[in-house]
C-alpha cells in the first residue's frame, strides 16, 4: 500500500487530508460519521475572542457548482471553546498521535489575532494554528489581512513572537497576487500557507429583487473553485519556500493529486463534506488506491511533480510583473 503519511510544519499526519475550518463542526461531531484517525488533521472553525451571532439569514445558498455562504465566523468565543469543545477533540488527539489538530483563529486587529494565540499557546494538543486572514463575510468584505502582504506579515509576526507552535496562514483568493501575500506571511514566520479560503461571489432572486444572501454577497466554495484554488496553490508554491496546504472544490482523489502536483504537502476538503459527510474518509481510501496503480510511489515524491516550461507564456507574465502591478 502506498505511503500516504506526510510531514508537514515539522509534523508527522497519518495523510495529507485535513477537514477545512467550519465545514466540519468544531469540535468532534463529525466522528460518528468519520473516524478521528482516518484524517491527517482536524480543523476547527474559527475562533474569535468573543463570541459572534454570525450574520442574518439567509446566509447559505447553494449554486450550480458550490455554496454560497455568509455564516459571518459564528462561534461562541474562545471561552467556550477551551472550556467545552477542546477536551472531547484533545482525548481523540492523544489515541491517534498522527492526526493533528489545528486551531483556526478570527481577529480584528493584529493584537487580537496574538492574544488568542498567546492564549492557547500552552495547550497540549493543540498541534498548529490555522490564522484566518481571508474571511470574506466579515467587516464588509474588506479583507484587510489578506489584501497587503504588509499587513499580512504583520498578523504573522505578531502570533510568531506569542508562540512556537506551528502556524498555517489562510489566505484569500479574492486578490491580483496571491504570491506576493504568501511571501508576506512567510516573512512573518509561517510555516505553511493554506491556499485559499472562498471567492467573494453573489447570487440574485431577480423576480423578488433581492440577494440570495442577506448580506448581498459572500463566499463562494466547493466544485466552481477549484481551479481558481488551483492556481492560487500553485502561485503560493513558487514563491516561498513553506509548504502549501491546497484548499477548494477538492472532492475526488484525483482532485487531491492535482493539488499535489502543483506543490501542495496537504489538502483541506470543505463543501464536499456536506453532500458526503463520509468523503475524506472516503478519499484516504482512494488515494491510496490510486496511488497503488499508479505503481506505489509515496505521496510526498509527488509533490511539485508538475512540470512548466519557463517559456510558458502565463509564467513569463507573472515573472516580469512587480508586486502593485
Ligand atoms: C459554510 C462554510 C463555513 C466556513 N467557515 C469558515 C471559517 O469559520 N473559517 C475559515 O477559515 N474558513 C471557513 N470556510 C472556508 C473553508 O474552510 C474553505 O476554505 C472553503 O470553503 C474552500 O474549500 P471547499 O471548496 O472545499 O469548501 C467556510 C466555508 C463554508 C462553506
Amino acid at each position: 500500500m502506498a505511503d500516504l503519511s506526510i510531514e508537514l510544519a515539522g509534523l508527522r499526519l497519518a495523510n495529507p487530508l485535513l477537514s477545512a475550518s467550519g465545514t466540519f463542526g468544531h469540535g468532534v461531531e463529525m466522528t460518528p460519521l468519520v473516524s478521528f484517525e482516518s484524517l491527517g488533521g482536524w480543523v476547527s472553525k474559527t475562533v474569535t475572542a468573543q463570541p459572534r451571532a454570525g450574520n442574518a439569514m439567509p446566509r447559505i445558498h447553494e449554486t450550480a457548482a458550490g455554496f454560497l455562504n455568509s455564516i459571518g465566523l459564528e462561534n461562541k468565543g474562545i471561552d467556550h471553546y477551551q472550556e467545552a469543545t477542546l477536551p472531547s477533540v484533545l482525548a481523540e488527539r492523544a489515541r491517534h498521535p498522527h492526526t493533528i489538530v489545528v486551531t483556526n483563529l478570527g481577529g480584528h486587529t493584529a493584537e487580537e489575532f496574538a492574544q488568542l494565540a498567546q492564549r492557547l499557546d500552552e495547550v497540549e494538543g493543540i498541534d498548529a494554528f490555522e490564522i484566518n486572514l481571508s474571511c470574506p463575510n466579515v467587516d464588509g468584505g474588506k479583507l484587510p489581512y489578506s489584501t497587503d502582504p504588509a499587513r499580512a506579515e504583520e498578523v504573522m509576526a505578531g502570533v510568531r513572537r506569542v508562540t512556537q507552535k506551528p502556524l498555517f496562514a489562510k489566505v484569500s483568493p479574492n486578490v491580483t497576487r496571491v504570491d506576493e501575500i504568501a511571501k508576506g506571511c512567510e516573512a512573518g514566520g509561517a510555516d505553511a500557507i493554506t491556499a485559499c479560503n472562498t471567492l467573494l461571489g453573489m447570487a440574485v432572486d431577480w423576480r423578488r429583487g433581492r440577494p440570495r444572501l442577506a448580506t448581498g454577497a459572500g463566499g463562494y466554495s466547493g466544485a466552481g473553485v477549484m481551479p481558481v484554488a488551483l492556481r492560487c496553490a500553485w502561485q503560493c508554491a513558487q514563491a516561498v519556500a513553506i509548504p502549501i496546504i491546497g484548499c477548494g472544490g477538492i472532492r475526488s482523489a484525483e482532485d487531491v493529486m492535482e493539488f499535489v502536483a502543483v506543490g501542495c504537502a496537504a489538502v483541506q476538503v470543505g463543501t464536499a463534506s456536506f453532500s458526503d459527510p463520509s468523503c475524506l474518509a472516503r478519499m484516504g481510501q482512494e488515494l491510496s488506491d490510486l496511488l497503488d496503480r499508479e505503481g506505489g510511489r509515496p505521496l510526498s515524491e509527488w509533490v511539485g511533480t508538475l512540470e512548466v516550461p519557463p517559456q510558458t507564456p502565463w509564467r513569463q507574465t507573472q515573472e516580469r510583473q512587480t508586486p502593485g502591478c
